[in-house]
Order: structure tokens, then C-alpha cells, then sequence
């Protein structure tokens, strides 16, 4: 139905450059990403998560530099169509005018990938899947966050992806919820081998599930970690992000409350 299947995945990044307004957002960024692996890509807020990762599933052009899929350039990926990249945004991206079922149907139906018998019974298999069975003829808003997120995930699953994006997954959920979404992705790349890429804030799931991390700063990654090496770093900035302390006596954001 959807594209053949092919090798697992990897990623590439090659001297990727990303400018808004004049200000480089992304600046000359390198690094790769493993067939199969979990990659965790964080940073502060505004360092440019969601713009790399828009990049990497084809939205958006970078300004300069490439971004390659097994060696084929990602433009070529989408002339041929040759990967299909499953991305599962921040706020869920759910329409709330849909059903959950009319949502999870929608990426078959536009494509005319197959019948609605073959739908029902795929769409029906996934809420099955992810422990969401009966709610199709709910609509999204009526469900709650954590539930969102799942039934993100299942569209994103259901397009039978050969890379798998992540943004925010865990943000607004409490650390209970936030849990069972990670064990969630950790088991679905165990089970599926679907090289993964996560923006994230979220340290319980890089340290939980990340192969590897790679940390924003000044539009750069400048090292890659795994979990051990991320949590025993010696670097400033980097410590002060897992572990940033309050200080009343200098804020960050200075005196205009004082
Ligand atoms: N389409 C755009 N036009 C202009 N500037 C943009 C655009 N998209 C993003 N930016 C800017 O790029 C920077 C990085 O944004 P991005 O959304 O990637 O941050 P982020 O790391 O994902 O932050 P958060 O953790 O809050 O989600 C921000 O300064 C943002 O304003
Ligand atoms: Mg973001």
C-alpha cells in the first residue's frame, strides 16, 4: 500500500543552516542518526528543535546544507517518494471536527492507499494496539492529553513509517502519564526497529530511552551523547540545563518585576 519498504533508515545531516529574519537559527549543523536507533534531539526553548525537526520530515528547506535519507538527498526522497516519514507534532495536530476514527483514516483516505473494510480493520488493529479501544466516534477535545498523544502516535504508526518524529511528545502530560508515552515509543522502536527522532525537554526520556542526544546550543550540536555521558558531562551549559538553579537574587529574566 504505501511505499515499498526499505532498509532501515539513517539519517544525515550535512552543514545544515537554517536563517529567519537574518538570525541563524540552525548553524551549520552536522550529525547523523543510526538505522533503528532512538535519537533525542534537546535544548532550551527557541534553540530550534521544532525547526530541525520540520527539516528532517521534508516540511521545510533548509537555508543551506543537505539532509539525507540512506544517501538520497531528502528533495529526491519526496520526488520519488521513496520514504515515508511519519511525523507526530507537538500539539497532537488532531482535527477536532473529525472522529478519532475519521482522523486516524484520513492519511489513507487522501492518498487512496486502500478500502474502508482494510481501513476499519487497520485502524481498529492500532486502537487496539495502543490500548484506546472504543473511543473512534469520540472526538479529540473530549479526550485527555495523554490520550492525544496515543492516538498521535497511532497515525503516525498506521502510515507504516520508515522514520518515526517526535515533537514535545511527554510536554503537559504529569510525569505518570509522561511515563507510559515513553515506555510507549521505547516499545514501539523495540518492536518495530522505526528509527526514531524526538524533540524534546524531557531528561526521564532521553536518559529512559535515548540511544542517542544530541543538545542544541547556538544553533549547533556540539557533541553527541548517550545517556551516561549526557548525565556525567563536565560541560557548563550543559549541566546547568539538566539541572538549572533559581536565583531570586539574579533572575534570568532581570528587574522588571522588582
Ligand atoms: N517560520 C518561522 N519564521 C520565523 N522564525 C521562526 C519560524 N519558525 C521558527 N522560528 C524561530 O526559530 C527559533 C526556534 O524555534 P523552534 O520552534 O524550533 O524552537 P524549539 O527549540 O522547538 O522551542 P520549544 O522548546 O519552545 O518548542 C525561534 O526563535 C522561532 O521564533
Ligand atoms: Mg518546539
Amino acid at each position: 500500500m504505501t511505499a515499498e519498504k526499505q532498509a532501515p533508515v539513517g539519517i544525515e545531516a550535512k552543514h545544515v543552516t537554517e536563517v529567519f529574519n537574518g538570525k541563524n537559527v540552525l548553524n551549520d549543523l552536522n550529525f547523523s542518526v543510526q538505522p533503528k536507533e532512538i535519537f533525542v534531539l534537546m535544548g532550551p526553548s527557541g534553540t530550534g528543535k521544532s525547526v530541525l525537526l520540520r527539516l528532517i520530515a521534508g516540511l521545510d528547506e533548509a537555508t543551506s546544507g543537505s539532509i539525507c535519507i540512506n544517501g538520497t538527498s531528502l528533495k529526491e526522497v519526496k520526488r520519488k517518494n521513496k520514504y515515508v516519514l511519519g511525523l507526530v507534532f507537538q500539539a497532537g495536530a488532531l482535527f477536532n471536527s473529525l472522529s478519532i476514527f475519521d482522523n486516524l483514516a484520513l492519511y489513507f483516505r487522501e492518498h487512496r492507499l486502500c478500502s474502508e473494510k482494510e481501513i476499519t480493520k487497520r485502524t481498529e488493529r492500532m486502537l487496539e494496539m495502543l490500548n484506546l479501544k472504543g473511543i473512534e466516534n469520540q472526538i479529540p477535545s473530549s479526550l485527555s492529553g495523554g490520550m492525544k498523544k496515543r492516538v498521535a502516535l497511532a497515525r503516525g504508526l498506521l502510515m507504516e513509517p520508515d522514520v518515526l518524529l517526535f515533537d514535545e511528545p511527554t510536554s503537559e502530560l504529569d510525569l505518570l502519564t509522561a511515563s507510559s508515552i515513553i515506555e510507549l515509543i521505547g516499545s514501539v522502536n523495540r518492536r518495530l526497529g522505526i528509527t526514531t527522532v524526538i524533540a524534546s525537554h524531557d531528561i526521564l526520556l532521553a536518559k529512559s530511552i535515548g540511544h542517542h542526544i544530541g543538545v542544541l546550543q547556538n544553533g549547533t550540536l556540539e557533541e553527541i551523547y548517550t545517556p551516561e555521558t549526557l548525565l556525567h558531562s563536565d560541560n557548563a551549559f550543559i549541566k546547568n540545563f539538566l539541572n538549572p538553579t533559581i536565583n531570586l537574587d539574579h533572575p534570568q529574566f532581570p528587574s522588571f518585576l522588582l
